[in-house]
């Protein structure tokens, strides 16, 4: 099976570039691997962005994707111009609350600085408490103008539609909290 060279390793977990064999191995839902698929699809036809993957003993556990083209919305094209989107961070149920949403987040975060961005940005369902949490620890600062409608692109077989959702939006300076790594995370930048 074909894989991605290995970007850093943190703790013993690999994170790489996705390429598609990887989509098909990771236990997600059928509709996430078509997103995941058209996402790598736009990076192979010249779109900037990374999707990323995390591995543990041959076992993906955990995606992110990195969006650095100009938003969809907007209302964050107007207030947060060229600046970078973390999206589709997700890890396999069996593997939550063991710091690997927090690695992807980090390992995500000093990609997007090396490229020379100095914020990151992001839209989460204020329900949706795991998330909103992750991202507060991590300093994650809410914006002040509200929450906003945000697309959510859904591929299927028949075709290609979006929705919304609505979100607020997070904000992290990316110059301010260069910190070293966590205590606990030995990082390997390969
Ligand atoms: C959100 C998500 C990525 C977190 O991944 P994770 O690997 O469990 O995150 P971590 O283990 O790094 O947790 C980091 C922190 O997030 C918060 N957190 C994570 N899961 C939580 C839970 N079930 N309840 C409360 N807080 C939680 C905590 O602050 C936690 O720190 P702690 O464990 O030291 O208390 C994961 O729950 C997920 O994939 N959810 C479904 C997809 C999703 O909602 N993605 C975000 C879209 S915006």
């Amino acid at each position: 099976m074909e894989s991605g060279p290995i970007l850093t390793v943190i703790n013993d977990l690999e994170i790489r570039p996705v390429v598609a064999d990887d989509i098909d191995a990771l236990r997600t839902d059928l509709e996430t691997k078509y997103l995941l698929h058209e996402r790598l699809r736009r990076i192979g036809a010249g779109s900037r962005g990374e999707l990323l993957v995390a591995g543990r003993d041959g076992q993906l556990i955990g995606h992110i994707y990195l969006w650095e083209e100009p938003a969809d919305e907007k209302a964050l094209r107007a207030n947060l111009r060229g600046v970078p989107l973390i999206m589709n961070l997700w890890v396999d149920p069996e593997y939550r609350r063991q710091g690997i949403g927090t690695i992807l987040m980090e390992a995500s975060e000093r990609r997007l600085r090396l490229r020379g961005h100095r914020r990151v940005a992001l839209g989460v369902d204020t329900e949706n408490k795991e998330a909103v949490r992750l991202y507060q620890d991590l300093a994650y600062i809410r914006w002040e103008h509200g929450e906003i409608e945000t697309h959510r692109d859904h591929f299927l077989p028949t075709g290609h539609f979006v929705t919304t959702e609505t979100c607020a939006i997070f904000v992290k300076c990316l110059t301010e909290t260069a910190r070293p790594p966590r205590a606990d995370h030995h990082v390997q930048a390969l």
